[in-house]
């Protein structure tokens, strides 16, 4: 499978993974299981999906199983809300500890939100709310923040280090104190959204892209949201391409990005789905057809925390 190299260390970064968001916990070691039989070897969770722990052991069983090797692994993980120093550590070890495994491959600053510390004993995942409901603004920058990530490379926490969900001016700024710059940067990514300068800064800095929410955020969908947007599953540019190359239109959406070198992370519940989804680097859109997919952006974000309290507008 094709990959991107993570600069620092030489990481193959494989450009096809599978996201962990919403996948049922209670069908979750299952799912990683047979995700790793298929051929995923990199995996996207976060603290926020909480199911970690299934999902480590899915992977456990897998690599007794012999169906895999360790190191032929790549697991990303992002972590939220907790931006000072001893949280970042304390938090990275526990979630080490809910997978079950010794070092994260990638961490990720999830957000550039600092939330005041919610201490997991008393709610794990803490999402973005404290016990009364609300959200609660930490006062941490993400100078602090960055460095502590380091400390984790250094002490064999974490291989690479990330952003996700950050524009340039943030990542600009890390740049300028970063012992071990950003090796990954993850972004809502989609022909709604295509954040071309974004992408050519990554570019430029040598940073690898990872795109979520490739099909335009069906969970979001799903909840009602954005319900005057056509569905990029169905939207007719994409549909004839599919019907033209005999691919389907997840396929055409995942490839479309690929092709462009950024790696994908779909997520599916479904056996069927998750081969499908794998199998989208096994051919190639034309130039003239990226380009009528790139033509549909019209800077339709739907993961923005804004909604959530218009105090966390990073996007604004
Ligand atoms: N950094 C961040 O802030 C952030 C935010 C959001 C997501 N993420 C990561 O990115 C991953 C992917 O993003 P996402 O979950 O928003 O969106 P996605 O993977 O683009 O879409 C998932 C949805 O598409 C459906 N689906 C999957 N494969 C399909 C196929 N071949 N044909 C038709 N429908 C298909 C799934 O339903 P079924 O399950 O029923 O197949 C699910 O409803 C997440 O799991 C998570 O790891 C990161």
């Amino acid at each position: 499978m094709s990959s991107a190299i993570l600069k620092r260390t030489g990481q193959k970064m494989p450009l096809v993974g599978f996201g962990l968001w919403k996948v049922t916990r209670s069908t979750c070691a299952d799912t990683v299981y047979n995700a790793i039989k298929a051929g995923y070897r990199l995996f996207d969770g976060a603290g926020d999906y909480g199911n970690e722990k299934e999902a480590g052991e899915g992977v456990r069983r897998a690599l007794k199983d012999g169906l895999v090797k360790r190191n032929e692994l790549c697991n990303h993980h992002l972590w939220n809300t907790y931006h000072a120093r001893e949280h970042v550590k304390k938090l990275a070890k526990l979630q080490l500890d809910l997978w079950g495994i010794e070092q994260f491959d990638l961490f990720l600053i999830h957000f550039p939100v600092s939330l005041e510390y919610v201490d997991p004993n008393h709610r794990y995942p803490p999402e973005w709310f404290g016990d009364d409901g609300k959200v609660h603004l930490g006062k941490i920058p993400m100078q602090e923040t960055w460095q502590a990530m380091e400390e984790l490379v250094d002490e064999g926490i974490a291989k690479n280090i990330g952003l996700s969900n950050c524009q340039g001016s943030i990542i600009l700024d890390v740049m300028r104190y970063a012992r071990y710059e950003p090796q990954v940067l993850q972004i809502e990514h989609h022909p709604y959204l295509t954040q071309q300068p974004l992408v050519d800064l990554a570019k430029l800095l040598n940073i690898a892209l990872t795109a979520y929410s490739s099909f335009g955020s069906q969970s979001y969908l799903e909840l009602g949201f954005k319900k005057d947007v056509t569905n990029l599953l169905e939207h007719n540019v994409v549909t004839s391409i599919a019907q033209a190359r005999k691919k389907t239109v997840a396929q055409v959406l995942l490839r479309w990005a690929t092709q462009r070198g950024i790696a994908v992370i779909p997520k599916t519940n479904n056996e069927g789905r998750l081969v499908e989804n794998l199998q989208c680097d096994t051919f190639d859109l034309s130039e003239s057809e990226i380009k009528k997919i790139s033509d549909l952006n019209n800077g339709l974000r739907f993961n923005n925390p804004f909604e959530i309290d218009p105090r966390l507008a990073i996007f604004a």
